[in-house]
């Protein structure tokens, strides 16, 4: 598991908590663009047998997890409501502009970076909801997170070999926790405390 540079107050998820329904459809939101990314991810990375299909199996469970936070939002009368632009993701895209060599290489590791970032909130909202079946849900999310976590960054490792892989990591697991320190609070599952 890799340390987060900024790790999120708990503040962050008493906020959150107070308003579930536009956090779930954030969150599931989430879910449906990180089934997409690895779909593209892919497509972009076509000639190595063992990542399409470990890609291929986490497109599924990305979409097993957004049915599932879609069903529990539309339980409680939420609708999912339309993609909105997401700073954090705008924030990292555009930090790993800097000194990059390889696209690929960065696309996995910002992928690797998002899933640990949110592997953290789960585990804080799993700690703060009262609602069982949110509680559940979270429970239930966070080992397939922390999986494709690790994924991600053995994919950087075998692109790029462990040397190179790791210093961009670090360079850019610094670079996600100032992004993430410095966004306001919204109800969605990447927002600041701001
Ligand atoms: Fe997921
Ligand atoms: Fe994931």
């Amino acid at each position: 598991m890799i340390e987060l540079a900024w790790r999120t107050p708990s503040e962050w998820a008493a906020r959150a908590a107070e308003q579930p329904l536009a956090l779930l459809a954030d969150h599931a939101h989430c879910e449906l663009k990180a089934a997409s990314s690895a779909q593209a991810l892919i497509a972009r990375n076509p000639d190595d047998p063992c990542g399409v299909e470990r890609l291929a199996v986490m497109a599924e469970e990305e979409m097993q997890h957004f049915s599932a936070v879609a069903r529990l939002l539309h339980a409680r009368g939420g609708v999912l409501g339309p993609l909105r632009p997401n700073p954090y993701a705008e924030g990292l895209a555009q930090a790993a502009k800097e000194g990059r060599g390889d696209v690929l290489l960065d696309r996995f590791i910002v992928a690797g970076l998002i899933e640990a970032r949110s592997l953290e909130r789960f585990r804080l909202l799993e700690e703060r909801l009262t609602d069982p079946d949110l509680v559940e849900l979270y429970r239930a999310l966070a080992p397939s997170e922390a999986a494709h976590q690790g994924m991600f960054f053995d994919l950087a490792r075998r692109r790029a070999g462990q040397g190179v892989a790791d210093e961009r990591i670090e360079t850019l697991r610094l670079r996600e926790g100032r992004v993430a320190e410095s966004l306001l609070f919204a109800p969605r599952v990447h927002s600041g405390v701001r």
